[in-house]
This record gives C-alpha cells, sequence and structure tokens, in this order.
C-alpha cells in the first residue's frame, strides 16, 4: 500500500552550511562590528564569485529583483522591451518601475525560453533591448537571441534568476548577452538568504551600479544619480560564501534526483518531460517541470496539484498564470497569440527538487503520480514502493 507522507514534502527546502561554520563566520562578524555597506565579507565573496565565473564584472545585491532593475536603469534601457510571459512576476516590475513597455511574446515549447522568432517580430522603432528568462536553469537560444540583438542595434539582457552553475561548452551561463542576474533567493539552489548578482560585459557599468545601489553616492559628498538601496549585508554574504563550496555537490545531487524522476515518469501516459539538453550544456537541474496533458492523463494539471496535497507533496505551477493575465499587467496590449505560453502555463507543474531530498521519497512521490493516473483509467497497481512513513 502506499499511503501518504508523514511529513510534508515541500517543492524545495536550502542548503544550509553545517551551523558550527557559520558561528565562527559569525563570531568574525561580530568581532569587527561591520554588518553592511560593503564590509569584508561581501569583497570577498565578490572576488570568490568573481573567481568562480572568470569575470571581474559582478556586483552583488540585496536581492535578484532590485538588482534586474537597477541594470535596466543604470543600462539606460527605455521605451519598450521586447520579454516573455512566462516568467516569475520580478522580470516584469523591474521594466515596469523603469517605466518600460513589457512587449511579451511566445516562447518555444522545449525549454519554455522566449522564442527568437517571435522576438524578431516583435521589434519596433521604440524596442531598445531583449529581456529573455533562462526558464528553469536551462538557456535560452543563446546564439539566435545574439544574432538578433546584433543585427537590430538592441542590448540582450537574460534574467538568470534560476540559472546559477549552469554551464555552455565550459562557460559560465554569466558569459552571455550583455548583462545576467542571478537570484540568490533562498529557493534557489544557490543562495545567500536573499540575494542578487548582476554580471556584465562593459566593465564600465562597474561604478554605475555601486552608485546606484548605495543611494548614488560617489563619495562622501557626491552624489551621482538617483540612486536607491539595495547593497547586500555581510550575514548574506557569509551564508552565500559558505554554501558556494558546496555548490559541486548540490548540483550533482540534483542530478541524480533529475535523472530518476525521469526514469520513473517517461512513461507515465500524459506526462511530458522537457527534452534531454545537448551534451554542451551543463545542467544546473534547478527545478524538475513536468506538463501534464488532461486528456491522456486523465485528470488536470490543477486536479493532480491538488490531490497531490492530499499526499503531503506539494508542487508548484511556476509559471501559472501568466504575467500578462495578472491584473496590475492585464491592460498592456499583446499582439502574440501566446499559443504555447498559455498551453504550457495551464499545464506546467514543478515537482519537488533539493539536494536533501531522499531517493526514495523521490521513488514515492513517482509510485504516487502512476496511482493517481492508473486509478483513473482503471489499471492494476503493478508495484509499489515501500511506504514513505
Ligand atoms: C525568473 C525570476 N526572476 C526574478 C526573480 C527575483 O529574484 P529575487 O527573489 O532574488 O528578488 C526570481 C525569483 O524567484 C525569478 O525566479
Amino acid at each position: 500500500m502506499i499511503r501518504p507522507f508523514e511529513n510534508p514534502i515541500y517543492i524545495t527546502r536550502p542548503f544550509l552550511p553545517p551551523l558550527k561554520d557559520f558561528c565562527r563566520g559569525l563570531e568574525a562578524i561580530w568581532e569587527n562590528r561591520w554588518l553592511t555597506n560593503n564590509g569584508p565579507i561581501v569583497q570577498r565573496f565578490t572576488q570568490e564569485l568573481s573567481n568562480f565565473l572568470e569575470t571581474d564584472n559582478i556586483c552583488l545585491f540585496n536581492n535578484g529583483t532590485l538588482a534586474l532593475q537597477i541594470a535596466l536603469q543604470g543600462m539606460g534601457i527605455s521605451g519598450e522591451v521586447i520579454t516573455t510571459p512566462f516568467t516569475f512576476v520580478a522580470t516584469t516590475h523591474a521594466l515596469f518601475w523603469n517605466k518600460i513597455r513589457p512587449v511579451f511574446v511566445d516562447i518555444e515549447p522545449d525549454y519554455y525560453t522566449v522564442d527568437p522568432e517571435k522576438v524578431e517580430a516583435a521589434i519596433t522603432p521604440w524596442t531598445t533591448a531583449i529581456l529573455a528568462v533562462h526558464v528553469y536553469g536551462n538557456p535560452c537560444k543563446l546564439d539566435a537571441l545574439a544574432d538578433i540583438a546584433r543585427r537590430h542595434n538592441l542590448r540582450l539582457i537574460y534574467d538568470a534568476a534560476h540559472a546559477f552553475g549552469t554551464k555552455v561548452g565550459n562557460k559560465p551561463i554569466a558569459h552571455f548577452g550583455d548583462l545576467s542576474m542571478f537570484s540568490f533567493h533562498s529557493t534557489k539552489l544557490f543562495h545567500s538568504i536573499e540575494g542578487g548578482m548582476l554580471t556584465f560585459r562593459e566593465a564600465g557599468l562597474n561604478d554605475v551600479f555601486h552608485y546606484l545601489k548605495n543611494f548614488g553616492f560617489k563619495n562622501e559628498v557626491e552624489v551621482v544619480m538617483p540612486g536607491t538601496n539595495a547593497k547586500m549585508n555581510e550575514m548574506q554574504a557569509l551564508m552565500g560564501m559558505q554554501v558556494l563550496n558546496y555548490l559541486g555537490e548540490i548540483i550533482k545531487k540534483r542530478a541524480r534526483i533529475t535523472d530518476l524522476y525521469r526514469n520513473r515518469l517517461k512513461e507515465v501516459p500524459g506526462i511530458r518531460l522537457v527534452p534531454l539538453l545537448s551534451s554542451e550544456i551543463r545542467s544546473n537541474h534547478a527545478y524538475m517541470p513536468i506538463e501534464v496533458d488532461e486528456q491522456e492523463f486523465g485528470m488536470s494539471r490543477d486536479a493532480l496539484y491538488e490531490k497531490l496535497k492530499e499526499w503531503n507533496v506539494f508542487t508548484r505551477r511556476y509559471f501559472y498564470p501568466l504575467i500578462c493575465d495578472y491584473a496590475c499587467y492585464r491592460s498592456i496590449p499583446v499582439n502574440d497569440s501566446l499559443t504555447v505560453a498559455r498551453r504550457v502555463a495551464d499545464r506546467i507543474l514543478t515537482l519537488p527538487i533539493y539536494d536533501s531530498l531522499e531517493l526514495s521519497d523521490v521513488e514515492a512521490i513517482c509510485e504516487i503520480i502512476q496511482h493517481l493516473q492508473r486509478k483513473i483509467v482503471g489499471e492494476p497497481i503493478v508495484s509499489c514502493v515501500a511506504s514513505p512513513l
């Protein structure tokens, strides 16, 4: 008999370094009493990230949303920006706060990133940039987008909130486009409790971003632009620095979880998995998305989402609804039919994935999904994993 999990299995659980190591780091902070304002740990964390990502052009922030807002402000982006409606709402909010009009276009059906053909078709004389998202940490169509940006003289900005740790041909994903924003929120596989980072091509932006995240201060007496307060603090940097030491292990464990999910779910009728990535891409395994085809599976995505809760499994409809369907963005005209994005938003479900998730729990989650599917179509349940209870 399969039974519900005794304790809830949530969509994610943050990785935490050993408590004694974190406390040792806190003791150092207590000793020098430097809590924020570009303290020594933020400086060290910046250097370590710079080594890890092989770039000097990096700037840390208190979260990814403000990092993206500041990126757009610092780069002087205005007018219209072509973007995706299949993302977390912060992508669009960052445009809104800069008084930029988002132009939503459709996504491609494999990895759910913005469709380059649709991007090109949406360019107008007012377009200044493309804001694309590496959805679930999987790279966008990098070459096609770079080509469009070059031919039309547009800036190419990546919301890489999900993509820390992803590599393309051994190059960190941070090296693509004019700029990338990464989120270090606790729900991400790499985190600094809350946090964000920009990586960028033009070294000249370094000063601008530093001014903007610190009220526009150039020095004690000069405020050179209307900045905000978006500085990372020492506790955040301490967490980030310690989690960075475990990144390789975290990704390896997630890879094993992904493989197991894929093996167990690939033949379940009505479940679609994203295609395997090309061998040159090293995924960070940030999320485990499935698409649920109501006809074939016998139950809608929403019904499965609700049913799984009864088994103490908490999944997420990520991303649903589309950004252009939220009340605050509904009035923005959308010319694209968004056929793929609408279909995916209605079918997508992301399953629990985090480094401390036991493989036996993954087996059990897959058994529950199979059980629900078979129960609907009336087939006998042939095998069951050991009860998680
Ligand atoms: C695609 C995307 N963009 C932006 C953000 C915002 O990042 P943060 O939560 O660090 O502000 C997130 C965070 O979840 C995200 O998933």
